[in-house]
């Protein structure tokens, strides 16, 4: 497939490229309502602005901007875009390259003189990884009505700061998140273009791919509390020590994903007080789980806590655990992804169908609007990490895949 360089990718990517990324990782720190995030939002208020299209922040902090039809009024969005937000040294495509794509495509609309019948919205979801406040999707989430307004505002991030709080401080209105069915009647469908999180597409010999649907996936937070005392003093047979049941319980995590065909992954873990020479008096984790169905996955979970259980009685130590956040399975709107692939085939583009372990915001707003995802491919296959990468070549395959559809659905 021989694509055209979109003119204008290149200059925004390299305008959003530095921002918050560490020097010493060249991971990205975008986290929700703080200074790197206030930055990329003035990024994108800037980039919608140089367009003329209208922008604002929705009642959940979600960004839009709006190519207007006129006297199309009545007709409903193609919306497509991503999020901004990235992981703890996060790859730099997870997200921005699909908020990047969608002014690239409207500016390759506009250059080949296209006019819609129906508005285009770009949107960037906030929060979409939940790195600060442990809830994945918490912007589309919100604005779909899928977590009540009531306990976003009290989630906390690991200093204690609530999300009103930084909503509050980031000028943005606490009060009036929540599911907004005024928003959501204006969409028509959501198109979310996305690196690929895996290495399907690379298998393939594909540039772009088509999502089929989402694994089902949740995050669980294990407390683990036992007693803190002294390394050389302490004799190990009257120690409650809950660093024994966390490692029991990440090696568990491990053969119950084996066994099943799934998805475990111990990522994040505290242990307090943290000292070389003392046994901790609480170990708190972060527990990841996707599988390809939901019985699978409730039984990796089951698999999982049992052991965790097992293990904190065996050494005295107590267990709490409590799911964090869970997405059901998301099949995407079959009709619409069938619109999707034709209208790539039309530009003789191949694009196979893949499935995914990864969350993403158009699998939230699945559960309102019909929506699809195109997948950019991945070399290696590496996200969530620095190494995350897409060729050039492939970003702007994307592009056009992307503005093929967008001329498709809004023409
Ligand atoms: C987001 O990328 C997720 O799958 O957790
Ligand atoms: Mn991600
Ligand atoms: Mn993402």
């Amino acid at each position: 497939m021989s694509t055209p360089v979109p003119a204008t990718f290149g200059s925004l990517w390299a305008s959003l490229l530095p921002i918050g990324r560490d020097p010493g990782t060249g991971g990205y720190r975008r986290f929700s309502w703080t200074p790197s995030d206030r930055e990329c939002r003035a990024w994108f208020e800037a980039t919608a602005r140089d367009r003329q299209l209208r922008t604002h922040a929705d009642r959940n902090g979600n960004l839009w901007a709006w190519w207007d039809v006129a006297g199309a009024d009545g007709n409903t969005a193609v919306a497509t875009g991503s999020h901004l937000d990235s992981v703890p040294d996060g790859g730099g495509y997870d997200g921005p390259l699909g908020v990047v794509s969608a002014f690239a495509a409207i500016d390759e609309l506009r250059a080949g003189g296209f006019a819609p019948s129906r508005p285009i919205a770009v949107a960037a979801f906030t929060e979409e990884e939940g790195a600060r406040f442990g809830v994945a999707c918490l912007g589309s989430r919100l604005l779909t009505g899928a977590i009540d307004p009531d306990r976003a505002r009290g989630l906390r991030d690991g200093d204690g700061i609530t999300l009103a709080a930084a909503m509050q401080a980031a000028g943005q209105d606490p009060g009036r998140i929540g599911r907004d069915d005024d928003l959501i009647s204006r969409l028509g469908c959501y198109v979310e273009l996305h690196i690929e999180q895996g290495r399907a597409l690379a298998d393939l010999g594909a540039a772009v791919g088509i999502a089929e649907g989402i694994w089902p996936h949740g995050r669980w937070r294990l407390d683990f509390t036992g007693q803190a005392d002294h390394a050389g003093t302490a004799a190990l047979a009257d120690r409650r020590d809950p660093m024994i049941p966390y490692a029991a319980t990440v090696l568990a995590a491990r053969e119950a994903a084996v066994e099943r065909g799934a998805r475990a992954t111990i990522g994040k873990v505290t242990a307090v007080p943290g000292a070389a020479n003392a046994v901790c008096s609480s170990v708190r984790a972060w527990l990841d789980v996707r599988a390809p169905d939901g019985r699978t996955l409730e039984d990796t979970v089951d698999q999982i806590l049992a052991a965790a259980e097992q293990e904190s009685g065996a050494n005295r130590v107590t267990l709490a655990s409590r799911q964090e956040s869970f997405s059901p399975e998301v099949e995407f709107d079959a009709p619409l992804a069938g619109r999707l692939a034709a209208a790539l085939a039309g530009h003789g583009i191949g694009a196979p169908s893949l499935p995914t372990g990864a969350g993403h915001d158009a699998g939230v707003l699945a559960g309102r609007l019909p929506t699809a995802m195109l997948f950019v491919r991945n070399p290696t296959g590496v996200s969530h990490s620095p190494a995350e990468h897409a060729e050039q070549g492939d970003c702007s395959a994307g592009v056009t895949a992307l503005a093929a559809v967008l001329r498709d659905l809004a023409g």
